[in-house]
């Protein structure tokens, strides 16, 4: 297939688009606006056209979606703390960037596929959410991921584009920008820094190994029903604070390293997604939340050109301003 990938060079879209290429051999463009969060190194050994650009500017979409089979929008502000500081590139991002390219492959009537998150239904106690759960989302980045949903939905009801919804509950693995728990937690723990647990550290996340997200997109795009949504959820769900203890443990440390802090406002208590949809089309998450845990918290270890820069750079000043603290900065203690 050729590929627009929008988003392509941030953490979920680029193990995407390796697995496509390794598995599938497709041709890939990848439009991205590179911003904080968006990396050429990435992108590193992978055969792609990069374009850079915002998934907003309507001349470099018309020209990135030329010859192309199929669209996968990435492209997102993606941290929910920097949303409650600063929505404002949440909004352009997620409504006029998914409108802008909703245009395009309507004029082209491309298979369109948008990816979501489990934040659009809220919280749950009990229980799993399903596709067909209200969306209630809590804060700015998921309202306007929500908001996104429905105007690609609102493209296959109105115009019939084949339009497709994959709802992913919290990746994690390799190249995941530090400002989220678990490569925030493992780096500052590599590091000798303290581990900032908001609140009582017992919110429940479903985390989900980045390769096992990526499959099942891939199985969503080739699989999926036009005008569908599919929840694409992890095997395993895990407090907070036991997902910084394991890290505490894989790094050789104790728990005097953490520290509670001021909750996020309006943080969600949980989430869960139900994933028997996407099951149905064969698609079966590979990778438990303890293995993928060590794997990762491995190739952190291994790849310190990755983070290095990033903990050397604006990085610092954004810790700052988010924990009223300094990291330390230089080469992990190991
Ligand atoms: P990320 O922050 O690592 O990457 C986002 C990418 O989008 C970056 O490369 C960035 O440069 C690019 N980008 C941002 N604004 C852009 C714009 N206006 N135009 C073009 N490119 C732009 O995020 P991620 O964790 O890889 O998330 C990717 C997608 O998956 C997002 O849509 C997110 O909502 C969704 N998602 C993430 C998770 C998770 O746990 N990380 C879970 C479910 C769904
Ligand atoms: O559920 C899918 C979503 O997962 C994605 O749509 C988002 O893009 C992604 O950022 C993620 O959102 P969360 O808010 O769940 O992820 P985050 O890594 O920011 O936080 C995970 C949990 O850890 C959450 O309960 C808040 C808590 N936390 C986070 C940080 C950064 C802490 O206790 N301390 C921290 O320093």
């Amino acid at each position: 297939m050729r590929l627009l990938v929008c988003g392509g060079a941030g953490f979920i879209g680029s193990a995407f688009v390796r697995l496509r290429q390794a598995d599938h051999g497709d041709e890939v463009v990848v439009l991205d606006k590179l911003t904080y969060a968006g990396r050429r190194e990435n992108l590193e050994g992978l055969d792609v056209r990069l374009i850079e650009a915002g998934i907003e500017d309507p001349h470099a979409v018309a020209s990135a979606m030329e010859g192309i089979d199929a669209v996968v929008n990435f492209a997102a502000e993606t941290h929910v703390d920097r949303s409650i500081t600063a929505p404002d590139a949440f909004v352009t991002t997620h409504a006029v960037g998914t409108w802008v390219l909703l245009e395009e492959a309507r004029r082209r009537g491309v298979r369109y596929v948008q990816i979501s998150t489990d934040e659009v239904y809220g919280s749950i106690e009990d229980g799993s959410f399903t596709e067909s759960s209200p969306l209630q989302p809590s804060s700015p980045y998921s309202a306007t991921k929500a908001g996104a949903d429905l105007l690609v939905a609102s493209y296959h009801h109105t115009y019939a584009l084949p339009t497709l919804i994959c709802r992913g509950s919290n990746n994690y693995g390799p190249r995941q920008y530090p400002e989220k728990l678990i490569p925030l937690m493992i780096l500052n723990a590599l590091h000798g820094d303290r581990l900032p647990v908001y609140g009582d550290g017992m919110q429940v996340r479903n985390w989900l190994y980045v390769d096992d997200f990526a499959r099942g997109i891939g199985t969503v795009l080739a699989h999926g029903t036009p005008g569908e949504t599919y929840n694409v959820g992890g095997p395993d769900e895990c407090p907070n604070l036991e997902v910084v203890q394991r890290i505490i443990q894989l790094t050789g440390n104790d728990d005097s390293l953490i520290e509670y802090v001021t909750d996020r406002p309006g943080h969600d208590r949980r989430y869960s997604l139900g994933s028997e949809k996407v099951r149905a089309l064969g698609w079966e998450a590979q990778v438990r939340f303890l293995d993928g845990l060590q794997q990762t918290v491995r190739w952190y270890r291994d790849h310190r050109a990755w983070w290095e820069p990033i903990r050397s750079g604006d990085y610092r000043e954004y810790y700052r301003r988010q924990y009223g603290t300094q990291i330390k900065g230089g080469r992990a203690l190991s």
